[in-house]
């Protein structure tokens, strides 16, 4: 069980970032926004009360201080594998398709984690940020529950296949810069998942129809199943994407930066991955991009240094 502390919104938010148990951070995340939207949170603490309130009451995270608040709360499975280590997930059989969803639930919950980081990392940002990120980490929770509740359909559970140990370290390398996060998380690593999961939804449609013409409806049910939940994250994920883009513009205008040469400059300073052809114009275009920069998008190659890189601030990272 969690320890309760005071109805504070950023220090709900470390917490639920600290706990380890999946389903208890998801169950977290949906009652931090529920309790925000009806009027029960305060949104009143320094970074610095956050971790001393938060961290003076957890249990269960070697986090003794500040510095060692690198990574969320995990739980012991998945294990935690190098990228290239994960092996293709065919979607033609019951075991891929489990394979294939258990990789979504794993971006989930790191999203879950993500949207909890951008609530209790950054200090002096507008309530509406904060609010904007409760809202993410809900939908985020909502996502990763419905994956967890197909796989359990499927006599599977979060945990039961290896996952990828990149997801966080973006959010590792951009902690010390509110401007280097919302640039290179929301626009670069999340608006993948814009271009991939159209993708991931045909290949998954292809083995629909096979699998109608071999008669198993049950396997037809659960793949169509999986389009809807699909479905539901593509659409959300343009909006936490938008949300991303905004803050990032926001930002930018604090400073007296020019967003798109910023985001390039950032793009190359922390050698952020170059979005994969065919880029998904319809979605990136709702979710704020502009048709230049997905014209560069759809580029096969990254292109050099930009003139915007002088105008970065210093980062430390
Ligand atoms: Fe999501």
């Amino acid at each position: 069980m969690m320890p309760q502390v005071d109805p504070e919104a950023r220090a709900l938010a470390l917490q639920a970032w600290l706990c380890a148990d999946p389903l208890e951070k998801a169950l977290a995340a949906r009652t931090l926004q529920s309790d925000w939207v009806q009027g029960r949170l305060s949104l009143s603490l320094t970074l610095s009360q956050t971790w001393n309130q938060t961290l003076n009451r957890t249990s269960g995270h070697p986090a003794q201080n500040t510095a060692d608040l690198a990574t969320p709360g995990r739980p012991v499975r998945p294990r935690l594998v190098a990228a290239g280590s994960v092996p293709n997930r065919p979607a033609n059989s019951a075991a891929g398709r489990i394979a294939l969803m258990h990789a979504i639930a794993h971006i989930e919950f790191n999203a879950i984690d993500l949207a909890l980081d951008a609530i209790w990392r950054f200090d002096g940002m507008p309530q509406a940020y904060y609010a904007d990120w409760m809202l993410v980490a809900d939908e985020e929770a909502q996502h990763f529950l419905l994956v967890c509740e197909w796989l359990a359909g499927q006599d599977a559970s979060y945990g039961d296949c290896d996952a990828h140990d990149g997801l966080w370290q973006m959010a590792a390398r951009t902690a010390h810069d509110p401007i280097a996060r919302m640039a290179l998380v929301p626009s670069v690593l999340e608006a993948r998942g814009l271009d991939a999961t159209p993708m991931i939804q045909e290949r998954l449609r292809r083995n629909a129809a096979d699998m109608r013409n071999a008669r198993d409806l049950s396997a037809v049910a659960a793949i169509e199943d999986a389009l809807t939940i699909l479905d539901r994250i593509l659409n959300d994920e343009i909006g936490h994407v938008r949300i991303g883009r905004q803050w990032f513009e926001w930002l930018c205008a604090q400073d007296g930066l020019a967003p798109e040469a910023t985001f390039d400059a950032l793009m190359e300073k922390f050698n952020a991955p170059w979005p994969k052809p065919p880029v998904n114009r319809t979605a990136r275009l709702a979710a704020g991009f502009s048709e230049a920069q997905l014209d560069r998008f759809s580029q096969a190659d990254r292109p050099s240094a930009h003139s915007g890189r002088g105008k970065l601030r210093n980062q430390s990272t």
